[in-house]
């Protein structure tokens, strides 16, 4: 397919590429684009020839960026549970509520009961607001149906958020979330008769990517998380895996083991699970907004994950318990502010090793032959992005070469 290439100049592209100084920072630099694909970037007086007879669009100067990238998101849910922050506030812990039969099986009812048009509906609106902000990939997990059918529903309604709204999506099917209330006690049951079921047909209709788990003591035991890492090994899906959130269960290494893309929370990580991520090249995926509204104290090794070349990405976790946060620009803040990361790193999160945690090869920086998905932003350095808080300075979004 030949389509006419689209110029940009007048603009400082942060590539993020990473054989290219801080931020990958190209001053001065002109973007093409053809069709969805970037065709070139670099200096704009290093345009090639053919490219410079394209009449340009001038930026006036703004900073383009990658697409910004939620890898880690339970957008689609019904409900919320204001109530149970509530009661947070009185002084109840996330735990305590889980075990009272609020938390995550609160949300399971109000979404087993909303109908899949009720679902979309309010997963668009909180879609939007990350679209707003220069989000052009989200992922979105099932795991607050945990029966067959809601499980199915909660992803095919994750795919229709791309079929109605210009925004990647990728699913991760996330069975093992929580044991449901007709499974009390008898978790190893709920694997084997609702989760791995539910796995095997929703990959047969062709609705997941990756699989997920959430690997703790009010969830599931390394050795139930392991087989459904097996059926996700049978199936060919690249798993993904909750861990050392609230406890240190050796969940980051087990999914280590099965070569998972990321381990995500891991506020409880220890070196061991450092080494065994770094060996396996899975992506640390941090949810400061979890952390920040558990108010959790114990924060995740970053300084062991750099030191041990692990790559860090950022997500919101929007969801409606721990993280009702569909703001990933605050997510960038957060990052900075109460893990410690730089700018730099933060951004990074939410764009290059946000598309390593999904599995992504073809988005997450801006160089020839990556999709043409990129953010515009009116600021005039990249630490602007993480530096504000409740403050979007998108200008405009350019999702698959279309603005
Ligand atoms: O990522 N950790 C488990 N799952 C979600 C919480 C979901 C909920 O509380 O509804 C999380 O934080
Ligand atoms: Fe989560």
């Amino acid at each position: 397919m030949n389509a006419t290439p689209h110029v940009l100049t007048n603009l400082t592209a942060a590539t993020l590429r990473q054989d290219a100084g801080p931020y990958g920072l190209i001053e001065d630099a002109a973007i093409a684009l053809e069709g969805d694909t970037i065709r070139w970037v670099g200096p704009r007086n290093a345009l090639p020839d053919d490219l410079r007879a394209v009449p340009p669009q001038d930026l006036g100067g703004r900073m383009v960026t990658p697409g910004l990238i939620d890898c880690h998101t339970h957008l689609v849910h019904g409900g919320n549970r204001a109530a149970e922050f509530e009661m947070r506030l009185q002084g109840a812990t996330y735990e305590q509520v889980a075990r009272a039969g609020g938390g995550i099986v609160s949300t399971v009812s109000a979404t087993r009961g909303a109908s899949a048009a009720e679902l979309l509906d309010s997963a668009l609106r909180r879609a939007d607001a990350l679209i707003a902000e220069g989000v052009t990939t989200i992922e979105v997990k099932s795991g607050y149906g945990l029966d067959v059918e809601t499980e199915l529903r909660m992803l095919r309604v994750a795919r229709d958020l791309a079929v109605q709204r210009p925004v990647r999506v990728r699913t991760s099917f996330l069975g093992a979330h929580a044991i449901p209330p007709e499974y009390k006690d008898r978790a190893d049951a709920y694997i084997d008769e609702v989760c791995i079921p539910a796995l095997r047909a929703s990959h047969s209709e062709g609705l997941v990517d990756a699989v997920d788990g959430f690997c703790e003591g009010i969830a599931f035991s390394p050795e139930q998380i392991s087989r459904v890492f097996d059926v996700a090994g049978d199936l060919g899906l690249p798993v993904k895996l909750h861990a050392e959130q609230l406890s240190n269960l050796g969940g980051a290494a087990l999914a280590a083991r099965y070569g998972a893309l990321s381990a995500d929370h891991i506020e409880y990580l220890d070196d061991a699970g450092v080494s065994a991520m770094a060996r396996a090249g899975t992506v640390a995926v941090l949810l400061p907004g979890a952390f920040y509204t558990l108010r959790e104290t114990q924060v995740p090794p970053v300084q062991a994950l750099r030191d041990q070349g692990v790559p860090i990405a950022l997500a919101t976790d929007a969801n409606p318990g721990s993280s009702p946060l569909t703001s990933l620009l605050l997510a960038m803040n957060m990052g900075c502010t109460l893990f410690r990361l730089t700018p730099e790193e933060a951004l990074r999160g939410v764009t290059l090793n946000a598309a390593r945690a999904l599995g992504l090869k073809d988005t997450g920086t801006i160089a020839a032959g990556q999709r043409a998905d990129l953010a515009v932003w009116d600021i005039a350095h990249p630490a602007e992005l993480a530096y504000r808080m409740g403050f979007n300075p998108l200008h405009s979004r350019i999702f698959g070469g279309i603005a």
